[in-house]
């Protein structure tokens, strides 16, 4: 836990009495608060950016929401806290002081509404504000002055997390409240996760560690790019201070409220990864379009955030509105996001070694989003549409095999990616056309010595291509046998010389079955 000044108080004037001499004690940064949550920055939903206090934030919203973490593979992905914001409660607490749950909106009671998200193996969270009342009008008694009996009454309901707000605060000192709540949910003796929710009004990235498990640094998000890249904006300097149990909340998500475009939803989704915020979904998911799902659920990115290390990207460069992050994952990967603030289509670079990561005679860029890869000695640079962002993982080639999935392949007519049958590498397999001529080609990067194909042949007969590089056919007849099922992969290498620069590489079939179904080319220098 904390060092308490009484103590090192005590321990200074003793080093005056026995030595005489004042002694200078080195500075000590912040403890985390050790309560052994958020390890990684806490992902769930809120309410508040879809309903605010509308009629429909009720209980049977909050179990739909659980419903549909279950139903579409959210929960899979990681989302875990089902939260709700102001305006649960009634106007006053009831003659033992207890806060009571608007019975209107929550007919069975906020422990009942608990049990139901338990039940799914998913986590409950709640809100009120470290001031005499909530912040809407119509909101309810907060928690000054009533700090251990909310904070027991939480616990009783099973609470797993809770966010603490900063309206009608009377002007007490903000570490003052949130230390007291702090030490209250510590005594109530559940294990609950604290959002300290001051909007950065007093730095709380500076004293917060030891207090609460993440703090807003900014006013509240609204549903327009300007509002979300002013709240990235003002977070994005703070890496400093976050880490594992103690994380920057630039507020809750956006995404699929409708108020902004893909590509921004996308920068928004990605910055907030790269920042190791909190990724708390705040739109209606009942009424959210399946484009705006595929961005909630992309693992690729969701990944950067959740990442181990706990690291928040900071900023390489930005100029004119094109930033460069750059953030040190778990497994000396880096990732980098280069985005695009401006009116117009912009080139936005970087290189391998402006990250930290260099050393490797090439490196492999996956982008997150295309799910495209590619090899590079050190450039990282794209081209960003307006208000877009591109986010790359980047990893050592290190001179061993570089990978390129067949979902970056080039396949003839009548091929597809597919991923219907388990166990590929990437996000899929080619399955090119069932036909003499039909291919697949991957352009790649040398120089190298070998090329090996992933591959499944579930069939009873080999399925022989011809390789070709650079349009010229370097072998013939190369044999895929077959694998014994779809599912069963296998690999098949073939000796090259390709030299250093860019190659495309074809396999083209000579028998009326096509190719087999193809998984990557591992290049091998
Ligand atoms: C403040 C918070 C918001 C939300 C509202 C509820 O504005 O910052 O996130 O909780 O209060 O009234």
């Amino acid at each position: 836990m904390r060092a308490s000044s009484p103590l090192r108080r005590f321990a200074t004037l003793l080093a005056l009495v026995v030595t005489g001499f004042p002694v200078v004690q080195a500075s000590v940064p912040a403890p985390a608060l050790e309560n052994g949550l958020a390890r990684t920055p806490p992902m769930g939903f809120n309410n508040w950016n879809s309903t605010q206090c509308k009629a429909d934030f009720n209980e049977a919203m909050i179990k739909g929401i659980a419903d549909i973490f279950v139903a579409k593979g959210l929960k899979d992905a990681g989302y875990t806290y089902v939260n709700i914001d102001d305006c649960w409660a009634l106007p006053s607490r009831n003659s033992s002081g207890n806060l009571v749950p608007d019975p209107a909106r929550f007919p069975g009671g906020i422990k009942a509404l608990a049990d139901y998200v338990h039940a799914k193996g998913l986590k409950f969270g709640l809100y009120t504000s470290a001031g005499t009342k909530t912040c809407n009008k119509a909101g309810f008694p907060g928690g000054l002055g009533h700090e251990q009996q909310d904070a027991n009454l939480f616990a009783s309901w099973g609470v797993d997390y809770l966010k603490y707000d900063n309206c009608n605060n009377q002007g007490v000192d903000a570490q003052q409240r949130y230390t007291a709540m702090r030490d209250a949910l510590a005594k109530s003796g559940r294990p609950i996760v604290y959002s300290i929710c001051e909007w950065g009004q007093s730095k709380p990235w500076t004293w917060a560690a030891p207090v609460g498990n993440l703090w807003r640094t900014t006013g509240d998000i609204s549903d327009k790019w300007s509002s979300m890249i002013g709240k990235a904006q003002a977070n994005r300097g703070l890496a400093q201070y976050a880490g594992p149990g103690h994380w920057n909340d630039p507020d809750m998500l956006e995404v699929g409220n409708g108020g902004m475009t893909a590509a921004e939803y996308r920068t928004h989704f990605s910055l907030w990864a790269m920042m190791a915020a909190p990724l708390l979904i705040g739109s209606d998911l009942r009424k959210v379009s399946d484009d705006n799902f595929a961005i909630l659920k992309n693992t690729d990115v969701i990944a950067l955030d959740q990442d181990t290390l706990g690291k928040q990207a900071t900023v390489l460069s930005a100029n004119g509105g094109l930033v460069v992050y750059s953030k040190v994952l778990a497994n000396g990967d880096r990732a980098v996001a280069l985005s695009n603030e401006t009116g117009a289509t912009a080139t936005i670079a970087t290189t391998a070694a402006a990250t930290g990561i260099g050393g490797a005679p090439s490196y492999t860029l996956k982008d997150l989003w295309s799910k495209a890869t590619r090899t590079t000695t050190g450039a990282i640079s794209a081209s960003v549409p307006s208000h877009a962002t591109v986010l790359y993982r980047v990893s050592k080639s290190s001179g061993g095999a570089t990978r390129y999935e067949a979902e970056s392949s080039t396949l003839s007519a009548g091929g597809t990616v597919d991923a219907n049958h388990a166990g590929f590498s990437g996000t899929g397999f080619a399955n090119g056309a069932n036909a003499v001529g039909s291919y697949v080609e991957w352009n790649v990067t040398g120089p190298a010595s070998s090329l090996t194909f992933g591959y499944a042949n579930g069939t009873a007969a080999a399925r022989p291509v011809d390789v070709s590089v650079d349009g010229v056919v370097v072998a013939t007849g190369i044999s895929f046998p077959a694998t014994g099922a779809w599912t069963t992969w296998s690999a098949v290498s073939k000796a090259v010389s390709l030299a250093s620069g860019q190659h495309t590489v074809r396999l083209t079939a000579t028998t009326a079955d096509g190719p087999a179904n193809l998984d990557y080319l591992d290049v091998e220098r």
